[in-house]
């Protein structure tokens, strides 16, 4: 992706949060020359990958396939091993309509997915075996603690204010229907690096053309600034 294209799906997400009156945490407006001179003080956002993260997969079709997110807050694998301390993640996406968060599901772990405002949100299931393909099974999942149970492919719809717990091994896509979804993620400890499982092979964290300044750094970039 180009850092332009970034750096204006990033403004729009902030007009868009405005709009719902969703607020970010002081670190969400740091300047690259803020973290260059501060971010040393900032050891937890750093480690745990708290902030900005914009993808397309590597795909190069950010409309379509590709989504913008937010971590808030994440704990570590230690402190999840212990099960003890912040042993859990708060996520915030922005989807656009018909733009996919591809079918991808985790082993470790699990997440609620919530429309928190905005359109409905389209969550297509399939169940997953140990080596992380689809098997024919049904799958059965908590919709606001009732149980729903979707043959193969099923999809949930989450009006604003709904939401579904994905299980590991539970793969799930997802999209906005008609307009753009504030979509929130609460889970245990998020391990980008390790633990999401693709349908497809497909990248997590974008290559960046550098054709103009950063407005804000991605959560995987911080170390490249920090002097
Ligand atoms: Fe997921």
């Amino acid at each position: 992706m180009k850092r332009s294209e970034i750096n204006q799906i990033i403004r729009q997400a902030e007009q868009f949060l405005a709009q719902y009156h969703f607020h970010l945490p002081a670190f969400a407006q740091w300047t690259p020359h803020h973290w260059q001179s501060q971010g040393q003080n900032a050891l937890e956002v750093v480690q745990n990958a708290l902030g900005w993260d914009v993808t397309d997969f590597g795909l190069d079709d950010f409309a379509h396939k590709g989504v913008l997110l937010f971590t808030l807050r994440n704990g570590t694998l230690e402190q999840l091993a212990q099960g003890a301390g912040k042993v859990y993640c708060e996520k915030i996406l922005i989807c656009q309509p018909d733009q996919l968060v591809l079918h991808h599901f985790h082993k470790a772990k699990t997440e609620d997915i919530i429309n928190r405002a905005g359109g409905r949100l389209e969550v297509v299931l399939h169940q997953a075996n140990l080596a992380g393909e689809i098997t024919p099974e049904d799958i059965t999942v908590s919709v606001d603690g009732l149980s729903k149970t979707v043959k193969m492919g099923g999809i949930i719809v989450l009006e604003p204010g709904e939401s579904i717990t994905l299980e590991p091994y539970q793969y799930h896509q997802f999209r906005a229907l008609e307009s753009a979804v504030l979509v929130g993620e609460v889970s245990t400890v998020n391990d980008d690096a390790n633990d999401n499982f693709f349908l497809e092979p497909v990248g997590r964290f974008p290559e960046i053309e550098e054709d103009e300044l950063p407005y804000r750094l991605l959560c995987n970039e911080y170390s490249k600034f920090i002097d």
